[in-house]
């Protein structure tokens, strides 16, 4: 079978890396890629959201299946576009329709169907610029830290964490009043502050049942200690040792069951990842949010623990024969220590040559912002988080001393990474 993966990150490269390991696979082209994707299959230079040119290269290279690696085509409607076209409606999409897409695409709707199915969440209240004096009294009655949302996808970006009043009304202001995030920030939930440690759960389901994936904890923050501003993601592990059997079995029956039955109950045929952004607070699965596919970098330590065939498993997927899956974990510990620019989160250069010093031995490589340079056949970096180091190990630590040993050994001007990787496990 012919694949077309759509997307150019880190959990894109992964995914290529993982599809290019299956029998069942012809050829695998990757819309946009990187230049790490160039070595798992063919990249093709198409947006993923330029659905008509996404179309017409389906039906010229016999695609028969469509993984969808980002949230926004899912939100913009790529599967519902499969299924409204007459050629296309049989080719399946790996990702959910528009209607699954909004449990990441609108923070209201997302809390809104948790509060209708009983899962917990933080409480909630959303304002726009209609009601934004009562959002200003709200945060009079509410205790900080401020926890603000724009409502609609903002790159990763639309979450502020205020420690002081003055500083939430003046971001309600300007999220509601200037379009801080553009429409995007057109609603802006409030919601309380959860205190815990956060860890990442996966599911995928083709509808029907469901199957757990290997949990995962990511490192937001740019800086040691978890501070400083919020990136796409520094590294992550896999396991988390918190998610032991017990808290687990709360996921599973509090919130995952839940879940499912609710898109099940609302007719919403949700075929593809659901990402559970969770808090454990003292011992408690609370969620933070939804997301429609996998997380990234969590999809660099948690793709490679799963021993099933890709391809087998999204076939799957699509045909709903998920229940009889068995999901084959690899009992191993996985690190991902993520290399990024300089300046990343803020402004950044690209461009900047990478180069390997000597060999990396036992760690996996995989790209996020890199390409080639047409012109010197260089490999450049082309983005805030550059390449993905993951290791397998015995344990947590021994993953993250291989994956910091072949960290060092990748080169490119202003390079920078977190050196406390699963410090809080
Ligand atoms: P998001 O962009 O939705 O992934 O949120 C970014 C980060 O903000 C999360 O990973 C959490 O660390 C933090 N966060 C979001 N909502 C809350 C909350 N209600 N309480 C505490 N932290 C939160
Ligand atoms: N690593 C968090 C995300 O993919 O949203």
């Amino acid at each position: 079978m012919n694949i077309l993966l759509l997307g150019s990150g880190g959990r894109e490269h992964v995914l290529a890396w993982k599809l290019s390991g299956s029998p069942k696979l012809t050829r695998l082209f990757i819309a946009p890629g990187n230049a790490g994707t160039a070595e798992s299959g063919e990249n093709v230079p198409l947006s993923p959201n330029d659905f008509l040119s996404i179309r017409q290269f389906v039906l010229d290279h016999n695609i028969g299946m469509v993984v969808v690696g980002p949230e926004d085509p899912l939100v913009n409607g790529i599967h519902d576009f499969f299924l409204e076209d007459g050629r296309l409606k049989t080719i399946p999409v790996i990702g959910p329709d528009r209607k699954g897409a909004m449990l990441e695409g609108s923070k209201e709707f997302g809390k809104q169907f948790m509060n209708r199915y009983d899962i917990p969440t933080a409480a909630h209240k959303t304002f726009t610029k209609e009601n934004i004096d009562e959002g200003m009294r709200f945060l009079e009655q509410t205790q900080a830290p401020y926890v603000l949302k724009a409502d609609g996808l903002a790159a990763g970006k639309g979450v502020v964490i205020c420690p002081d009043k003055e500083e939430a009304r003046r971001e309600l202001h300007s999220m509601l009043m200037e379009s801080k995030f553009g429409t995007a920030s057109s609603q802006v939930v409030i919601e309380e502050f959860l205190r815990g440690i956060e860890l990442s759960v996966f599911v995928i389901t083709d509808g029907k049942s469901f199957k757990i994936l290997p949990e995962a904890k990511d490192y937001k923050k740019i800086g040691e200690g978890d501070t400083g501003p919020n990136t796409g993601g520094m590294g992550s592990v896999s396991p988390v040792s918190f998610a032991d059997e017990k808290f687990m079995g709360k996921v599973e029956k509090r919130i995952i069951i839940p879940t499912i039955h609710g898109l099940q109950n609302e007719k919403i045929d949700y075929r593809g990842f659901i990402f559970f952004g969770l808090m454990n607070v003292a011992g408690d699965p609370v969620v933070i949010e939804y997301n429609c596919r996998m997380g990234d970098p969590e999809a660099e330590s948690v793709i490679p623990r799963i021993q099933n065939d890709l391809v087998d498993l999204f076939m799957a997927v699509s045909e709903q024969k998920l229940d009889r899956v068995n999901i084959l974990t690899d009992p191993r510990s996985t690190a991902t220590v993520m290399l990024v620019s300089k300046g990343y989160p803020d402004q950044y250069e690209k461009g900047k040559v990478i180069s390997i010093r000597g060999q990396t031995h036992d760690s996996m490589i995989f790209h996020a912002g890199t390409k080639q340079d047409p012109s010197t056949g260089n490999i450049i970096t082309n983005g805030g988080r550059v390449i993905a180091v993951t290791s397998f190990g015995d344990s947590m630590k021994e993953a993250l001393s291989t994956s910091y040993i072949n960290a060092e050994k990748i080169e490119f001007e202003g390079k920078n990474f977190r050196k406390d990787i699963g410090f809080d496990l």
